[in-house]
């Protein structure tokens, strides 16, 4: 559920009309709900009620500072995957014990950076990553908090680009390794074992890979405490899914999720950590666009729109499907149109739609692609020179621009012509 709505047949962003944003900063515009965005981590943070837990914001899913600060002000933690990620989680507030440093590449400089400001956990994912981490904190003379990134062998059944858990997947180390490994940890200097770290996918729509991936997980966890490793947190990772389109079947809900966890791993007496991003904003973000031009030959049909693969590049990059409303409903019966919706960048590729039954629609009408809260605004560039796209906060009857659009002198400030050319 979401608040973006239809009011007397105009689309709101909670109490605002989504058009009168459109007037006031222009398109492409991403707008964000906080109501939305906070009632998904609530259902999270209640999913798990009674377990010792903490829901941690897969910030790489939408990381403006002012949603940070929205999520950490409810209790969330963050999930950070870089040094720009965990400096951004900082400057939104967020406590160096509610941070989780993720990722299969961590540089050297960012785990001191992570051990200099403070940090929950490093979730590992390789030994020599291990190695690495050892010599940097024993260097400082800190101790580094650490679970080992396993990977469990289990099919997501998901996106072939999005799935992280079978063995041939980069991410985390064979979980039969992880015995070995573990020993290992436990006899480097400025490492302490803390838990266990598991992720196995993005956009999982069946709750059976989890259970797979979790009882994995308990058996582990069984296994290394006989070994004598204090195993006292695990962190289950994100990748619940949410419905794309409307008339999809919905995917399982955190509830059903938090049932799970309890199921699998919830009498282990282990604090529980879980990384959802897609979830808490994916639908809580919309990106407003304006239809540029309706173009008709031979039989074919594109709705020009001034968005493109630069502002939002999922379909073109996943295939995946988005929604596309109007901001102003159609009359009831009048005739809807199936066109190619379709952006202004150099590529066929650069295409929202293909096919789709769509209302009727004009030039200089705006239309809402939905469901672009997660990985949209975070995965766009500057692509043919098309300035960044604006995102703007909704919470009840008023917004504020959160990132502002880049004038193309700034773009173009930011090269440098050498003097010797
Ligand atoms: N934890 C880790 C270690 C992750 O790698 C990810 C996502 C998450 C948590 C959050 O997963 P979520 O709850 O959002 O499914 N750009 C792609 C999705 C990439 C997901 C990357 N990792 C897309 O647009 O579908």
């Amino acid at each position: 559920m979401d608040h973006f709505l239809y009011r007397d047949g105009r689309l709101m962003a909670e109490d605002v009309e989504l058009a009168a944003i459109a007037r006031q900063v222009g398109t492409p515009v991403y707008v964000y709900s906080a109501a939305t965005l906070t009632r998904h981590f609530r259902l999270f943070d209640e999913a798990l009620d009674g377990l010792d837990h903490l829901v941690c914001f897969a910030m790489k899913s939408l990381s403006n500072l002012a949603v940070l600060k929205l999520l950490g002000d409810l209790g969330a933690g963050m999930d950070v995957v870089s040094g720009g990620e965990y400096a951004r989680a900082r400057a939104a507030g967020i406590a160096p014990g509610r941070i989780v440093f993720s990722g299969v590449g961590k540089t050297r400089a960012e785990m001191a950076a992570a051990l200099t400001g403070g940090i929950r956990q490093f979730n590992v994912e390789s030994v020599p990553e291990l190695m690495a981490l050892s010599e940097v904190a024993a260097g400082l003379e800190r101790t580094a908090p650490i679970a080992l990134r396993v990977n469990p062998d289990v099919d997501a059944g998901t996106h072939e680009k999005i799935a992280t858990g079978r063995r041939h997947d980069k991410f985390g180390v064979p979980i039969a390794r992880a015995r070995d490994i573990y020993a290992q940890a436990a006899r480097l200097p400025g490492i302490a074992v803390v838990g266990i770290d598991v992720h196995i996918g993005s956009q999982l729509t069946s709750l059976a890979p989890f259970e797979a991936a979790y009882l994995k997980v308990a058996d582990l966890t069984r296994a290394l405490r006989a070994d004598g490793h204090d195993i006292r947190r695990l962190d289950l990772g994100g990748g619940l899914g949410i419905p794309y389109a409307r008339d999809n079947a919905a995917p399982p809900v955190p509830l059903d999720y938090g049932a799970l966890i309890r199921r699998t791993v919830g009498d282990l007496g282990c604090e529980i950590e879980i990384e959802p991003g897609r979830l808490i904003a994916g639908n809580a973000g919309v990106l407003v666009s304006e239809v540029l031009y309706l173009k008709e030959e031979s039989g074919l049909r594109w709705v020009i729109l001034d968005a493109a693969m630069n502002d939002l590049v999922r379909p073109a990059m996943y295939g995946a499907h988005h929604d596309i409303v109007p901001l102003t409903q159609s009359a009831p019966g009048a005739e809807g149109i199936v066109a190619d919706v379709v952006g202004p960048v150099c590529e066929s590729g650069d295409t929202f739609a293909r096919g789709r039954p769509l209302p009727p629609l004009a030039q200089g009408d705006l239309v809402a692609l939905r469901s672009a809260g997660a990985y949209a605004a975070v995965m766009a560039s500057e692509y043919n020179s098309r300035p960044l796209v604006p995102e703007v906060l909704v919470q009840g009857d008023q917004f504020a621009v959160i990132r502002a659009r880049p004038t193309i002198d700034e773009m173009l400030a930011r090269d440098t012509i050498p003097a010797w050319l």
